[in-house]
């Protein structure tokens, strides 16, 4: 059977690729700094947990993790861990180890694995791209100027140009994707983790405000992991990149949406004026044209799903609202 091994899979979008992988009988190797399943244990019950295999290690040593993926024969890779904007932001050296350092290790150790290697998929980001302000009206697609306004954003497009050198230099072929804002249980960090956190906290009864307004792509976390998986199995050839579309939609009409489908979260939410910077009406034709239909759950049935998944967790008094503050 063939192995999968993700990187950063104690993260969001990794507890959710391996909760897929899981559910599809795959043989799962999760390579995280963290060994506590503390979101996997919220997809997966105890037997299902038993079933993934799980390595302590960190992708800036280049020489465990290359180790790692030779001896265990791993023919898939989704590449996932990586610092978020505020901890790049705060120490942008430790940005560059883990989100480019990292990346490269993850990259040669996949160019060492050769004709074996089936599959790379990794985690770029749509914080490749500058504010809305820099672009036209229509969507963006994989050729607009990449403008990125953050040092974690910089990080990403380093990865996505060192992606196509590898082509380039080894014919080693990998797909990137740059997720925007994913929501769903288990996102409870970084800046666009605030409508997740929201909606937590009206589940818990108390009032959120969202540290960030207007014009934004928000993506349920579980269509996020498909594609990941979707793009690694998808054998096409070359450096490919694309953009994911999400629900296109403003911060405060998201606030509305949930209002409109749970009322008794009316006056609970808000959010504040300042811009995310990053364009948000992106295309994604060339994703479509890679693995064929993209999953996408309406947003009004992604809050539910979320809401319903808190409401158990209250219900087992298993909601960590130890996030909502931070
Ligand atoms: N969540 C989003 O909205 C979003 C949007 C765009 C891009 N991305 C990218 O997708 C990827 C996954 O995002 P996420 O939200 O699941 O992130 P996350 O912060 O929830 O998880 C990241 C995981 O990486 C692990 N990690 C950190 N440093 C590591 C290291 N040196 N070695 C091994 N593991 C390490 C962490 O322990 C954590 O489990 C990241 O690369 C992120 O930049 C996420």
């Amino acid at each position: 059977m063939a192995r999968y091994f993700i990187t950063g899979a104690q993260g969001c979008i990794g507890a959710w690729v391996v909760k897929n992988l899981v559910d599809r009988g795959q043989e799962v190797f999760v390579y995280d700094l963290d060994l506590e399943p503390k979101r996997l244990g919220l997809l997966l019950n105890p037997g299902e947990l038993s079933r993934v295999q799980f390595i302590r290690g960190d992708v800036c040593d280049s020489e465990q993790l290359n180790a790692e993926i030779q001896r265990r024969q791993i023919a898939y890779i989704i590449h996932l861990a990586g610092l978020q904007v505020p901890t790049c932001r705060a120490n942008p050296k430790l940005g560059a180890m883990v989100n480019v350092v990292g990346t490269i290790n993850v990259f040669e150790a996949a160019r060492v694995r050769g004709t074996e290697l089936q599959g790379l998929a990794y985690a770029s980001s749509a914080a490749v791209f500058g504010p809305e302000e820099d672009y036209g009206a229509s969507p963006l697609d994989e050729s607009a100027p990449l403008l990125p306004e953050t040092h974690y954003g910089v990080f990403k497009q380093c990865n996505e140009g060192n992606a196509r050198v590898y082509f380039k230099d080894h014919q080693l072929s990998s797909a990137g994707l740059r997720p925007y804002a994913v929501y769903g249980p288990g996102r409870d960090f970084g800046i666009t983790s605030g409508p997740t956190k929201a909606l937590k906290a009206a589940v818990a009864g108390r009032p959120f405000e969202i540290k960030f307004g207007g014009p934004v792509s928000m993506q349920f976390v579980d269509d996020t992991a498909k594609t990941f998986i979707a793009c690694a199995e998808s054998r096409k050839r070359g450096a490919r990149v694309y953009n994911i579309r999400g629900a296109v939609i403003t911060v405060e009409a998201f606030i509305q949406s949930v209002e409109g489908v749970y009322p008794r979260f009316k006056g609970l939410i808000r959010c504040t004026s300042n811009p995310l910077g990053i364009a948000s009406n992106l295309a994604e034709h060339g994703l479509q044209d890679e693995i064929g239909t993209v999953p996408t759950t309406d947003l009004q049935r992604g809050i539910q799903a979320t809401v319903q998944i808190f409401e158990r967790l209250q219900k087992e008094g298993r909601l960590d609202l130890s996030d909502l503050d931070g």
